[in-house]
């Protein structure tokens, strides 16, 4: 198997949705699981540092990387098995999320739809456990393929290995930087029900004929649209914080300061709390730092006004999560990865 091609000062602005304008050293496509194998006994960049890439739209580029980014673009969708209940479909690490969406419900197969419209790649969804309006895509993932960095062998990771949670996984913690998933497979049950308890998606099925997985998709895209920035237009990474969880006793005593603050109760008893509302509230919405800015429908997003750097990005998330925490008393987590 030859090796890749390896290009020289290459710029990262198309591989990210803030599109930021930084430069890695080198570069490499990596369109095969062969050619990700192949990257461990390669001489050229044996010592460099790497940066695997899909589509970047969950990580903040502070600056130049000083290494080779791998952008991944290993394609194909098939269904490769079947059962009584569900069908098994794998698709390459490097398809459009959204687009492998649809190509399940255009074959028949619902279950993706609440996850409608992500960003990003198919290789990326497993990392952070994308979510949206009621799903998680741990609920309907199977198995993983992957090939591990420094020894070039193949591995498989079962749900358990990869330990999701909410937009969490092994993949951001012990094994961050050490693999390069190739493909993913999910399980998508025959016995189809439908997701539409979230309010946004509830209230723009209303008007629709049916109730079906088409409807709920097309909703979930409705919403979306109405929302969240469109990165090709003004950049963004989705919800820059994760939405914190708080102790039980913790919320009583915020909810008798702020009777309006937005939760939701966990099952432990714990209780998550709605971030872009407590950044609202300090009065942060269509605020900002430099090029950088929080969004002026959804106080979770941060956006590229257009000259924006990645740094402008930290700071602005640094002067949000003071205020938030000297406020409320809560402490806010970032949820992409920063470089
Ligand atoms: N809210 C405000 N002001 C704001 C933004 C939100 O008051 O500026 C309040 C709203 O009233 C709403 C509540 O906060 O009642 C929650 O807002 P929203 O429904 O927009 O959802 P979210 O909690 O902000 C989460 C996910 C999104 C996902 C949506 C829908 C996280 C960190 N974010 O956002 O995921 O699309 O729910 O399920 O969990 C992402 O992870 O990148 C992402 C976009």
């Amino acid at each position: 198997m030859p090796h890749a091609q390896l290009l020289a000062d290459y710029s990262l602005r198309p591989h990210n949705t803030f599109g930021f304008d930084v430069r890695a050293r080198h570069a490499m496509r990596i369109d095969s699981v062969d050619a990700a194998a192949a990257l461990a006994n390669d001489a050229r960049i044996i010592d460099m540092p790497k940066l695997v890439l899909g589509g970047g739209s969950n990580v903040v580029l502070t600056h130049d990387f000083d290494g080779v980014a791998l952008i991944v673009g290993i394609m194909g969708k098939r269904v490769v098995g079947e059962d009584d209940d569900a069908w098994l479909v794998e698709a390459g690490a490097g398809e459009n999320w959204h687009d492998f969406v649809a190509w399940t419900l255009a074959h028949g197969m619902p279950g993706l739809e609440n996850l409608a419209l992500i960003p990003g790649t198919v290789g990326a969804a497993p990392i952070q456990n994308i979510g949206a309006y009621g799903l998680e895509m741990g609920e309907r993932f199977e198995r993983l393929h992957a090939v591990e960095l420094a020894t070039g062998a193949h591995a498989e990771f079962d749900r358990d290995a990869c330990a999701f949670g909410y937009r969490d996984s092994f993949f951001k913690r012990e094994g961050r930087g050490r693999y390069i998933i190739t493909s993913v497979v999910f399980r998508l049950l025959k016995a189809w029900t439908p997701r539409a308890d979230y309010a946004d998606v509830a209230r723009a099925l209303e008007g629709a004929s049916a109730r079906d997985a088409q409807a709920i998709f097309d909703a979930v895209i409705a919403v979306r649209r109405a929302k969240l920035p469109d990165w090709t237009v003004l950049g963004n990474a989705g919800s820059f914080f994760k939405n914190p969880v708080v102790s039980a006793d913790a919320f009583e005593s915020l909810q008798a300061r702020e009777p309006g603050v937005v939760s939701y109760r966990q099952a432990d008893g714990q209780v998550k709390l709605a971030a872009g509302w407590l950044i609202d509230r300090c009065g942060w919405k269509g605020r900002g730092i430099g090029g950088a800015a929080v969004h002026e429908r959804q106080a979770l997003v941060l956006v590229n006004r257009g000259n924006a750097t990645g740094a402008e990005v930290i700071e602005l998330a640094e002067a949000i999560k003071r205020d938030v925490l000297a406020r409320f008393g809560v402490e806010l987590e970032m949820e992409p990865v920063c470089l």
